[in-house]
């Protein structure tokens, strides 16, 4: 055995409690291979004995299945833990929501996207990253600010119809306009993902600014993704724009769940008819492209455009757009 197949091994075992490897958080610190023996120092940046315990039984018998015995040792590096720099970790997945773009309805998205797998019977939580413009409070019909709990020093998410959320608007007045540069969106954020108090969830959805600037970036680095999913319209620029999306992703080893084409068709509520006002795309064609699949079209629907800025998403859940959410949720459930 050389150290690229220790390593490989090393790869297949999670970091308890987290979807990412012992390799993906770069806690291997040396390995040596000697007369049949490995030898590994772990950095594990963890207090806990209990998941130290784990992850050396886990260790033991994935090598033991090879006949190899380990010595393991630990070290404890200064610096964040794995625990301190991944928050949310009683979300038991965590997804966010992407686009090049501006407009394309990602936070409709976003909210839809809870809403369906609310349906679905999930707990679920979602966090509007648009520090810019939070957008989440009005589209889930949430005027009040979010509670605090003074001993334990945290926030308490705002919770409505079992959906758990967080934004900059529950916490700073929408009225006093704020110019946040670079430095203080990651501040922001980071801020508001570690000082509320989450409740266990099935699901964390994190609806994030267009682009992938600061704070794609710092939800990216302060938390344990599952996955990403980009949204687009069928349109040849917004198109181009969403590829870059996918490379960001792709630089970053995020796994893309998969892309969204959103406003894909007008649904005739007479003739039952499809027309394409916002162009049409062969999402197939994008697949190739991107090498990512596409989970949904979903189709311009007008009650969503008048509910979701009065935040009663919730009242149409009838609509085809509502039917196109479901099989996007069974999607994620699968993914
Ligand atoms: N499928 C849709 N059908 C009708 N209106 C939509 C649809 N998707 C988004 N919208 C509307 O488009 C506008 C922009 O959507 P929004 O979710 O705020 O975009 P983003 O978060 O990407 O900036 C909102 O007014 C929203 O109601
Ligand atoms: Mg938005």
């Amino acid at each position: 055995m050389n150290k690229e197949e220790v390593m490989e091994i090393l790869s297949t075992i999670r970091y308890p409690g987290y979807s990412k490897s012992l390799t993906d958080f770069k806690v291997v610190k040396s390995v040596e291979v000697k007369d049949g023996m490995v030898e590994l120092i772990l950095n594990l940046g963890t207090t806990d004995d209990k998941k130290r315990r784990i992850v050396y039984d886990e260790i033991r018998e994935k090598f033991g299945e090879k006949e190899m015995k380990v010595n393991i040792s630990t070290v404890q590096e200064k610096g964040t833990t794995v625990e301190q720099k991944h928050y949310v970790p009683s979300a038991k997945k965590r997804i966010a929501v992407l686009s090049a773009k501006g407009g394309v309805g990602k936070s409709t998205f976003s909210v839809a996207l809870s809403i369906a797998l609310r349906q679905r019977k999930h707990t679920v939580g979602l966090f509007d990253a648009d520090v810019h413009g939070p957008d989440v409070p009005r589209m889930l019909g949430i005027r009040e600010p979010a509670r605090s709990d003074k001993e334990k020093n945290k926030i308490i998410p705002n919770e409505k119809n079992g959906i758990y959320s967080m934004s900059l608007g529950y916490v700073v007045d929408p009225e006093t306009p704020v110019i946040w540069k670079g430095a203080m969106v990651t501040k922001a954020i980071v801020e508001l993902l570690q000082f509320t108090d989450w409740p266990e969830m099935d699901y964390f959805v994190v609806d994030l600014p267009p682009g992938t600037g600061d704070a794609a970036l710092t939800i990216n680095q302060n938390m344990d993704l599952d996955g990403a999913i980009i949204i687009t319209t069928p349109n040849k620029l917004a198109i181009a724009d969403a590829a870059r999306a996918v490379s960001y992703y792709n630089q970053l080893g995020t796994k893309i769940i998969g892309f969204v084409e959103n406003s894909g068709y007008f649904l005739c509520n007479e003739c039952g008819k499809r027309s394409y006002p916002f162009g049409k795309t062969d999402p197939i064609e994008i697949e190739t492209q991107f090498k990512v699949p596409c989970i949904g079209v979903l189709p311009f629907e007008p009650k969503v455009e008048e509910t979701s800025d009065e935040g009663n998403l919730f009242s149409v859940v009838d609509t085809e757009f509502f039917k196109v959410m479901d099989s996007i949720a069974e999607k994620i459930e699968n993914s």
